[in-house]
């Protein structure tokens, strides 16, 4: 190499598709409507229904007898809350134990390779661990009021995706700016990153038109809540109407290249909007938060289709070159890095880089 020559970074490539956490498989409501749900999910096919006492099981689609396919397709069923298997009718309970036979006593080591499962506000998440090893931290209890709020309103979009990338965004505050157009996005606090957990507030401006001549802007204070790479949690204070919304945008990897995103949100009772909202203030106040929840989410899903564009296109830098403006990518990534591998006793602990403490503007 001559003097001339620079030598150029490695960029290496995301360690794996499937980082260790907590991903959503179903809502309860979806659960109870279809009965047995199979999908891909983190690479791997699984069934979930609903014992009647409503314990919920994941488990593995691949009957441990004689290897038939549980899911609906293939015949499985629920039956009595047991998932029964189409091909020699075994029946297996919530825990994945083979628990009868049509013909003869339940082999004991008939059982399915179940997920451990948590659920909150009626979205059913399921672990997935390296080398198939057991939780090493949980998601927060369901602890949230849900009188005066809204029902949820789902939206979920397929794409070529990784959950760390769409994670990140949470952290890209340029991108807010440059990409949905956010205004004075400056950040309230700074990153906390304990373990597992990662907390984010920032505050923003936005303005949306509705229709030709309104204009609508928004102040909002945004507290998110990250507990691995599968659940962010948004609380959001919106200051000019004086509205409360809770977002959870939840990103689960299917089969190594796309992911599901789904994007939950809810709004609280709007009982004396600050403002007048587009004749908000003339609907009853029961009517007003499902219908700002209807606009909120399709806000919510416009942005994501925004980002879509750039995720489906984009290549991982692990090396890259940022500005000051860019907000606490490193950190996050340094976070980011204990979903990938079990900790080793040889490895040395690296702290967590700092990071440039400038808000944009
Ligand atoms: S393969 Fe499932 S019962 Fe035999
Ligand atoms: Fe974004």
């Amino acid at each position: 190499m001559t003097s001339t020559q620079r030598r150029e970074p490695v960029n290496t490539p995301l360690p794996s598709p499937f980082p260790e956490g907590w991903y959503l498989v179903a809502t309860r409501q979806a659960l109870r409507k279809a009965g047995l749900i199979q999908k891909t999910w983190m690479g791997e096919t699984i069934v979930a229904w609903r014992q009647d006492d409503g314990r919920v099981c994941v488990a593995e689609s691949t009957c441990p007898h004689l290897g038939s396919d549980l899911g609906p397709a293939a015949g499985g069923r629920v039956r009595a809350g047991r998932l029964v298997c189409a091909f020699h009718g075994f029946e297996y309970d919530a825990a994945g134990q083979c628990v009868a036979t049509p013909f003869a006593d339940p082999p004991k080591t008939a059982r399915l390779r179940v997920f451990e499962t948590h659920e909150i506000a009626g979205l059913i998440f399921a672990w997935w661990g390296i080398d198939g090893r057991e939780p090493q931290w949980s998601l927060p209890d369901d602890a949230l009021e849900h009188a005066g709020w809204s029902a949820l309103a789902i939206k979920t979009l397929r794409f070529p995706g990784h959950p760390q990338e769409t994670t990140e965004n949470s952290v890209d505050l340029a991108h807010l700016r440059y990409v949905h157009g956010y205004d004075s996005v400056s950040r309230a606090d700074k990153l906390l990153v304990d373990g597992h957990y990662l907390e984010s507030r920032f505050d923003f401006r936005r303005t949306r038109r509705l229709g030709k001549i309104a204009r609508l802007t928004f102040d909002i204070s945004a507290y998110t809540r990250i507990y691995g790479l599968g659940y962010s949690f948004v609380e959001i204070r919106e200051h000019t109407i004086g509205m409360d919304l809770r977002l959870w945008v939840l990103a689960t990897p299917v089969d190594g290249e796309l992911i599901d995103m789904s994007l939950v949100s809810q709004v609280r009772e709007i009982r004396a909007p600050k403002r007048r909202v587009a004749g908000l203030g003339f609907l009853p106040p029961r009517l007003r938060a499902p219908l700002m929840n209807k606009f909120i989410s399709a806000m919510q899903e416009r942005d994501v289709r925004q980002d879509v564009v750039i995720w489906g296109a984009k290549r991982y830098r692990s090396r890259p070159r940022l500005a000051r403006s860019d907000g606490e990518i490193m950190p996050f990534r340094a976070y980011c890095a204990q979903f990938y591998s079990a900790p080793r006793d040889d490895v040395e602990e690296r702290p967590i880089p700092s990071a440039p403490d400038a808000a944009v503007r």
